[in-house]
């Protein structure tokens, strides 16, 4: 299972971990993969903070890495100005009627209101103007030892700032149009998700889209994502020709996972058909486990969801108080997750997710191994 990327990267096993949690980061690192830790919704000093920590909890010999977003296109792109006018410029354009229906479903599901003076920052790291800061922090860190951007290729000053610093750079696609314009721009690794994979993400399936992917953009290394949690499904990547795999589902409901109780619950009672693909929280196709949130906002006689990043400038105070007051939100708060999550049915430790995987990845190269004339 020793991929070439392995040695690269300086890690055991090719399996990247997405996930916002930085003990999930940790544990992954330290249990042989690598921690990818998803900082869209820190600003530099947060996340300076989150890096500081697993510095001291990863193992000195263990590497671990950033993820940002900067997407392709987002309303507001092109006009890059300081961070502070630009979130201004896209307040001013997000209607009234939006921030109403929200607050509607937030009081009708008897939210309670944020504490006066309790801030809600609603840009977040969104925009090149919000994420290139977390760019410049994550490279101070020498563990870091790769940087990922979703939503679209990275800018080419972004690429080049990150290569320089000895590192690779590796972005999220989800079809061949958008593996080859990362590959064009020079990014080290494709990440290549399929349409069941949790968060934004396209409508073609992973046994499909990878080895359109992988054929593409060879030999650009892929990781393929979507739908894995188990070892037959890495073994099925590995078969078609991934260098590792990337999962995102699988370690919400980890003992280390930092997701609320109820929405862990929400996690686990899901199956794999519990999920839908909807703009009702970013503004982009996102797959989330389905609830009254989605039911809202995909009627048709309510507010048409506003393009990214204006659609959660609208919905970013409802996720706030989502998590906030977990038990009354609980039907509706935003549960990013990909049909894997069918298979997340108990709490487990990350360590004991990854032997899992292992062994189960084993099995199936054995069979498929038994399969061979003599
Ligand atoms: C809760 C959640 C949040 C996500 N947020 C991001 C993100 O901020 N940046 C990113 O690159 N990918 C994000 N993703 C997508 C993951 O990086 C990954 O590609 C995806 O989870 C893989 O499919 P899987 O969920 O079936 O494992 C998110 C996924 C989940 C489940």
């Amino acid at each position: 299972m020793h991929t070439e990327l392995c040695d690269k990267l300086g890690i055991e096993y090719p399996i990247f971990a997405f996930t916002h949690c930085r003990d999930v980061v940790a544990a992954v690192s330290n249990s042989g993969g690598i921690g990818m830790l998803g900082a869209v919704g820190m600003n530099a000093d947060e996340l300076e903070a989150n890096l500081k920590w697993l510095d001291e909890h990863v193992e000195p010999d263990k590497k671990y890495g950033v993820d940002i977003v900067i997407p392709a296109k987002y309303q507001g792109k092109g006009e890059e100005m300081d961070a502070q006018k630009l979130e201004e410029q896209l307040k001013s354009m997000v209607p009234e009627e939006h921030r109403d229906f929200a607050k509607e479903i937030l009081k009708k599901h008897g939210v309670p209101e944020l504490p006066e003076g309790e801030e809600v920052r609603e840009l977040l790291g969104w925009t090149e103007a919000t994420a290139g800061p977390l760019v410049q922090t994550a490279l101070s860190h020498e563990r870091v030892a790769l940087l990922a951007n979703a939503l679209g290729t990275p800018p080419a000053d972004v690429i080049k700032e990150i290569q320089d610093s000895g590192r690779p750079v590796a972005a999220l696609c989800g079809s061949v149009k958008h593996a080859l314009s990362h590959k064009e721009a020079g990014v080290d690794i494709v990440i290549c998700q399929g349409g069941e994979g949790g968060g934004h993400t396209g409508d073609v399936g992973s046994i499909v889209v990878w080895p359109e992917v992988i054929d593409a953009v060879a030999p650009t290394p892929v990781l393929a994502a979507g739908g894995i949690g188990r070892g037959r499904q890495m073994a099925a990547a590995l078969a078609m020709g991934a260098a590792g795999v990337w999962c995102g589902t699988i370690w919400l409901t980890t003992t280390e996972s930092d997701c609320p109780p109820s929405q862990k619950e929400s996690y686990l009672a899901a199956t794999s058909r519990d999920t839908v693909r909807s703009r009702a929280w970013t503004g982009k196709p996102c797959r989330m486990v389905k609830n009254a949130w989605n039911d809202a906002w995909d009627a048709s006689d309510t507010p048409d969801p506003l393009g990214l990043p204006l659609q959660w400038m609208v919905t970013a105070e409802a996720v706030i108080r989502g998590y906030k007051y977990e038990t009354e939100a609980k039907d509706i708060n935003f549960n990013p997750a990909g049909q894997i999550i069918g298979a997340s049915n108990t709490v487990k430790p990350v360590r004991l997710v990854i032997q899992e995987m292992i062994e189960e990845y084993l099995d199936a190269v054995d069979r498929l191994n038994s399969l061979m004339p003599e």
